[in-house]
């Protein structure tokens, strides 16, 4: 291929060439080139094709069986500085036929590439595109004939790899779609159109506009203003379309009306301040990388409207283009943000002159495509590149050509809360604890808001603590919420499990740390989602005293009449103050739901727990219980005690917890009682802050059936627990476990008065706590789940594994991030408790 003569891929300065100008996403018929290519995967980009096979697209080398993915987070997969890359640089040929056309002007549009981008038409040199996450779009019409032959070369690694350094797979392959479109000569290259909040309709447009209202009837004929617009919010996203006519071309598009600005210390939509309930969103799918399709993103769009979530960032790089039509249309904010993460270089590249163009144009591409959805509220620089000219240089074009939204970047503020003003209006940290922006809110002068660009780092079994963030927000109005880290664990479908780096053979890469998201690869939510979906909810409770209550809406542009409320008594109002005849209720606990659907959920205590009595007795024999208890102070690490699968990290207490002598002194004392139970005693003397403290024992195979009083009915946890209601459950030892990507500690419930493990005929065993007890019931050891890799390396055992809990640890999230609050940690000290264990039948 003539364009790949002279190593065009470690040219920085050469962004691309030959290419339209990036423009709006535009309505218009498309001729679609997905579906099945040649291929051939060449082991150098000058390596000559000897074999042909195929391919589909969208889709990925990676992940069709040519090659296997590779992880890395910080670090490039390979030795060589910027620009050069390795001589072994993997190349994919992609070639297919299509006939001619019809129209006055085609153009080929790729949505994306992983890897950079050289195209040839009819053996013509048609042009190169190099930010892998925003289109490349040629005109083609002079090369068209009868039948054409398109062939492109998708070079794995180029200069633009140290640019794209996210954290991720990385992935080889035309992930987005491909297609043609036609115009006539004379066409609309472009529309950028501005709606603001009182009304104001600003367009830039060849040609004859319209403006269509939501239910279609023509309210504007040009820019102009609206008497009384139905404002875009995430709560309410009423849509306008803009159709734009010059002489036979026309194109359409949707347009919101609404005002982002920064005032006061607050980012305000249409003049009111925003409560960020976000997640940080990457392209994945389990099976085919990150070609994502339509149907993954209106599941995942569907998944975080049910679970509360008003806002997404589009970590690290412009999503395809459906994502932010859905985002539109349904309702969520959006950072996009431009295709630049240059980690391993970071304080480098930002003010390489040489990386100038790259810098500036990915931010070009990202703007240009997507300026015209209401959705995006904020423009994001990048991710982790550190802060320079570069972006200085992105940051002016970009004020200069979208006055209409503020800018967000990490970088600038990452090594000084109060710089970066020209790069950021927000002040956007990762992973700060509560106190510092606490401290922030309270103490500093800067006027632009807080939002942590990301938090609450969701590895594993995570997210302790995110009550504490809420609650940060509420009590200070210029922390405005934040983005947890992440939406979907990068776990990649190998037989039965889900695989992650170094399970590809790879030398180089950083294990499990891409497995840190808020649902499973197949979306199925972790426990924490629940957490997230309670604080998140669009209204709260106050409990005043004495059965009165008041409903306090978090809304900020929609009411609550929608809802429909019940408690234990019966039915309840969504607004305003009320009283419940609560009588001598221990809990009420009130639900609220949109149709059949729950939005928020909340309990209040009115009556402690109170120990049963006890009277010494004959006892009987515990003929279930084959072991125990035994004391247990260990519990499977979690990714947050420590990285158990990412050796060498050294976060949170786990190091510590290996070098410990766990035999402690211990006394243990089982007293008979009357009714046929025993009552048991410890006193432990613990000499450190330690993973857990209590009891294990090991129960008769067949005790399947769980029933318990206490927090559930999914896992919790002391600093993740807010969302776990007091109430009975039932569920099985096999239903508890819960199948976190690398195996850890899981099925904890706190405040437990009595769990029954029972058999189908319901002998088995009883526990009740003194008051209360925390639990888990497993089919697995604390030592099972410590040794596995994989779920898949488990053997569930038939005996249930009982633990018992005075206290675990919180869970925190030191894998990235904040450790357990010491407030939530188990302190040093003489520790006490008892429970009694009776047996059910026999
Ligand atoms: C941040 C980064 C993310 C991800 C996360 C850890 O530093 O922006 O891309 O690496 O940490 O999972
Ligand atoms: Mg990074």
């Amino acid at each position: 291929m003539k364009l790949l003569e002279g190593r065009p891929w470690e040219r920085p300065e050469l962004t691309g060439q030959g290419r339209v100008p990036p423009s709006a996403t535009l309505t218009r018929p498309r001729i679609s080139l997905n579906g099945r290519w040649d291929f051939a995967l060449l082991p150098r980009p000058e390596a000559p094709v000897r074999e042909w096979s195929s391919i589909e697209v969208p889709g990925l080398w990676t992940m069709q069986g040519f090659a296997p993915p590779q992880y890395t987070n910080v670090q490039m997969p390979f030795d060589e500085r910027p620009p050069r890359v390795p001589e072994n640089n993997p190349t994919g040929i992609f070639r297919r036929r299509f006939p001619r056309p019809v129209g006055e002007r085609v153009v080929l549009h790729f949505g994306g590439s992983e890897g950079a981008l050289f195209v040839e038409l009819n053996g013509e040199p048609v042009g190169i595109h190099k930010d892998a996450r925003t289109p490349a779009e040629f005109d083609v019409t002079e090369l068209l004939e009868d039948d054409n032959e398109l062939v492109c070369a998708v070079v794995q690694w180029s200069d633009a790899s140290f640019v794209e350094d996210q954290d991720q797979w990385w992935h080889g392959g035309l992930p987005r779609d491909v297609f043609l479109y036609n115009t006539p000569r004379e066409h609309i290259a472009d529309v950028f159109a501005r709606g603001h909040a009182d009304g104001r309709f600003e367009v830039d447009a060849p040609g004859e506009v319209r403006l269509l209202d939501p239910a279609g009837r023509q309210v504007l004929d040009g820019p102009g203003r609206l008497g009384d617009p139905l404002l875009w919010s995430a709560e309410a996203p009423h849509l306008y379309t803009l159709v734009v006519t010059l002489g036979d071309d026309q194109v359409s598009c949707r347009v919101g009306f609404r005002t982002v600005e920064i005032a006061g210390r607050q980012l305000l939509l249409n003049g009111e301040p925003l409560r960020i309930c976000g997640v940080n969103r990457h392209d994945h799918d389990d099976r085919r990388g990150r070609a994502v399709t339509r149907e993954l993103m209106e599941a995942d769009l569907r998944l975080m409207k049910a679970f509360n979530v008003n806002a997404v960032r589009c970590s690290h790089y412009p999503n395809d283009p459906y994502w932010l039509d859905l985002c539109d249309r349904h309702g969520l904010y959006v950072i996009d943000e431009a295709n630049i993460e240059a980690h391993a270089y970071y304080d480098d590249l930002c003010a390489d002159p040489r990386y100038a163009a790259a810098f500036v144009e990915r931010v070009q591409n990202m703007v240009e495509r997507d300026k015209n959805h209401p959705s995006v509220i904020l423009w994001s620089l990048g991710n982790e590149s550190g802060y320079g000219p570069n972006h200085d240089a992105a940051a002016d074009w970009l004020r200069e050509r979208d006055p209409t939204r503020p800018l967000h970047y990490e970088g600038a503020i990452a090594r000084d809360w109060s710089g970066g003003h020209r790069a950021t209006d927000v002040v956007c940290p990762m992973y700060a604890d509560v106190d510092s922006i606490e401290a922030f809110a309270e103490s500093s002068d800067d006027p632009r808001p807080l939002i942590l660009c990301e938090f609450s780092h969701a590895m594993g079994n995570s997210n302790g603590g995110l009550a504490d963030y809420y609650a940060a927000f509420d009590r200070h109005a210029a922390l405005q919420g934040g983005f947890v880290w992440e939406w979907i664990d990068h776990g990649i479908r190998v037989g039965d499990h889900w695989a992650y780096g170094g399970d590809f053979g790879e030398a180089r890469h950083d294990a499990n740390f891409c497995a840190d998201g808020l649902v499973w690869p197949d979306r199925t939510p972790h426990p924490a989602m629940y957490e997230l979906k309670y604080l998140a909810a669009p209204l709260d409770v106050e409990h005043l005293g004495e059965g009165r209550f008041r409903i306090l809406n978090r809304n900020r542009f929609t009411g609550l009449d929608h809802l429909r409320g019940e408690w234990e008594g019966g039915e309840l109002p969504t607004s305003g103050e009320f009283t419940l005849d609560v009588g001598d209720r221990e809990h009420v606990t009130m639900r609220f739901y949109d149709g059949e659907h729950e939005v928020a959920w909340r309990q209040f205590e009115l009556i402690a727990p109170r120990a049963p009595e006890v009277r010494p007795g004959e006892g009987s024999k515990l003929v279930d219980v084959l072991d125990g208890p035994h004391l247990q102070l260990w519990r499977a690490p979690t990714d947050n005690d420590g990285l158990p699968l990412y050796p060498g990290r050294d976060v949170g207490p786990l190091k510590r917890w290996l070098s410990l002598d766990l035999d402690v002194p211990h006394r243990q004392q089982a007293t008979p009682l009357d009714g046929g139970g025993w009552l048991y005693e410890h006193e432990v003397e613990v000499p450190e802050d330690l993973p857990r403290i209590g009891v294990v024992l090991t129960l008769a195979p067949g005790l399947e059936r769980l029933e318990y009083l206490g927090r559930g009915p999914w896992e919790n946890y002391p600093d993740r627990q807010a969302s776990a209601m007091v109430g009975r459950y039932t569920s099985t030892v096999t239903d508890e476990y819960v199948p976190y990507i690398a195996p850890q500690e899981h099925g904890h419930h706190g405040d437990t008065r009595w769990l029954r493990l029972t058999r189908e005929d319901g002998t088995g065993i009883e526990v009740r706590g003194l008051p209360t007890i925390g639990f888990s019931a497993s089919h697995f050891t604390a030592q099972d789940l410590t040794e596995a890799r994989h779920t898949s390396d488990l053997r569930p055992r038939p005996e249930v594994i009982l633990s018992l809990d005075l206290a675990q640890r919180g869970l925190g999230t030191a894998s990235c991030g904040p450790d357990t609050s010491p407030r939530y940690r188990l302190s040093a000290g003489t520790y006490r408790f008892g429970y009694v264990i009776q047996q059910l039948g026999l």
